[in-house]
């Protein structure tokens, strides 16, 4: 007797950026209020990292919370409703349980129930992992329709008197909803780690250190210079190789949307990818701070908001932080 063949999965020829949504939270934290805790100045911020202010939720908004406000607008933008996705995603690094998962609740607030949903940790580079196996899983058949969330709330894993760390992150939450097309609409994502550089950003203490009373809480650290040449020097090549992959020339692009790190950052990258002057980069970081997972979703959302970017445009992005891990695609902007 012959084993029955498996019937195989059946996707959508191609994958897109189908509706996009932001929240931002109200309160703005300016430099000033920043350096009542460290010592440092307006000035030095604005000059080492591009950022005039960002912004905190209040304690009484969790991740999931501000994620619901980003992905109504998605939906809502897709013309879709929860009952339309077939997953969610949600990258984020400070939804505050270890299980279960800001996706799962976040799934049944939509009343997308019984959608798949799952969290990714990938940190800064968290929602273009989620754009990339959104596209395969479009594309796979496995989802019809994803929500890919990036979501931070760093204002609870930021230790307000830590100089190298205090002033850098903000808090927010960016969604798109990913679905099929007959036209490519999302290039190959290229990705990768490097773990032997685990611990230039993380968690200060483990879990179990926090179980035990040996230590304080446990916010993030980071070793601020070696961040800084590893995506510098490394981080180029990487969305340069998302163009090639894609089959776009710098010049076509119409939007350059790195994750919002440090200005000097993003600088040094539109350099080193000869980007001509025509194409707009994103510069989201200086009144939004640096959002991790949520920043390169929130800096799409206000270039398509203030109309630095039509949609129909090419965008390339690319995330890249704790792990260290990175991610890059060329987009069709929604
Ligand atoms: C954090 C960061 C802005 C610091 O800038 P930098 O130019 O590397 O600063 P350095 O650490 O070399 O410090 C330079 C000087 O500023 C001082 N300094 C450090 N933090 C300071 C602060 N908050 N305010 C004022 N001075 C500060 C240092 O003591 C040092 O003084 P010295 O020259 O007298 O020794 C920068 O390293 C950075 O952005 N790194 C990447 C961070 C990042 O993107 N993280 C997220 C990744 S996803």
């Amino acid at each position: 007797m012959t084993t029955p063949q498996i019937t195989p999965p059946q996707g959508a020829a191609h994958a897109r950026l189908v509706g996009i949504g932001a929240y931002r939270p109200e309160r703005v934290v300016t430099n000033d209020e920043i350096c009542e805790r460290i010592d440092s100045t307006d000035q030095w911020i604005r000059e080492r990292s591009g950022i005039e202010s960002r912004r905190f939720a209040d304690p009484d908004v969790s991740v999931t919370d501000m994620a619901e406000a980003a992905s109504r607008e998605a939906l809502e933008r897709a013309e879709l409703t929860g009952a339309d996705i077939d997953a969610v995603i949600v990258a984020t690094v400070t939804h505050p349980y270890q299980t279960p998962s800001s996706a799962a609740l976040l799934a049944h607030r939509l009343d997308a129930t019984p959608a798949a949903a799952f969290d990714i940790s990938a940190a800064c580079a968290g929602y273009c992992h989620g754009v990339g196996l959104a596209s395969d899983m479009v594309r796979g058949g496995s989802a019809r329709n994803v929500l890919v969330v990036g979501v931070e709330k760093l204002s609870d894993f930021t230790d307000p008197t830590d100089r190298s760390t205090a002033f850098i992150f903000g808090d927010g939450a960016g969604a798109v909803v990913i679905g099929p097309s007959d036209v490519p609409g999302i290039g190959p994502t290229l990705w990768g780690s490097d773990g032997s550089a685990w611990d230039v950003i993380s968690q200060k203490h483990s879990w179990i250190d926090v179980r035990d009373h040996t230590t304080e809480w446990p916010a993030l650290r980071m070793a601020g210079q070696s961040v800084f040449r590893w995506a510098v020097w490394q981080m180029a090549p990487v969305a340069r190789k998302a163009m090639e992959a894609a089959g776009i020339e710098p010049g076509d692009l119409a939007a350059f949307i790195p994750h919002q790190a440090n200005n000097r950052i993003t600088d040094a990258m539109v350099k080193q990818l000869g980007l001509p002057e025509h194409v707009p980069v994103a510069r989201d970081i200086v009144t939004t701070g640096n959002t991790s997972a949520a920043s390169i979703p929130l800096a799409m959302h206000r270039m398509l908001d203030d109309g630095t970017v039509a949609p129909g445009g090419l965008a390339l992005q690319i995330g890249f932080g704790a792990g260290l891990v990175y991610a890059a695609q060329v987009v069709v902007v929604p």
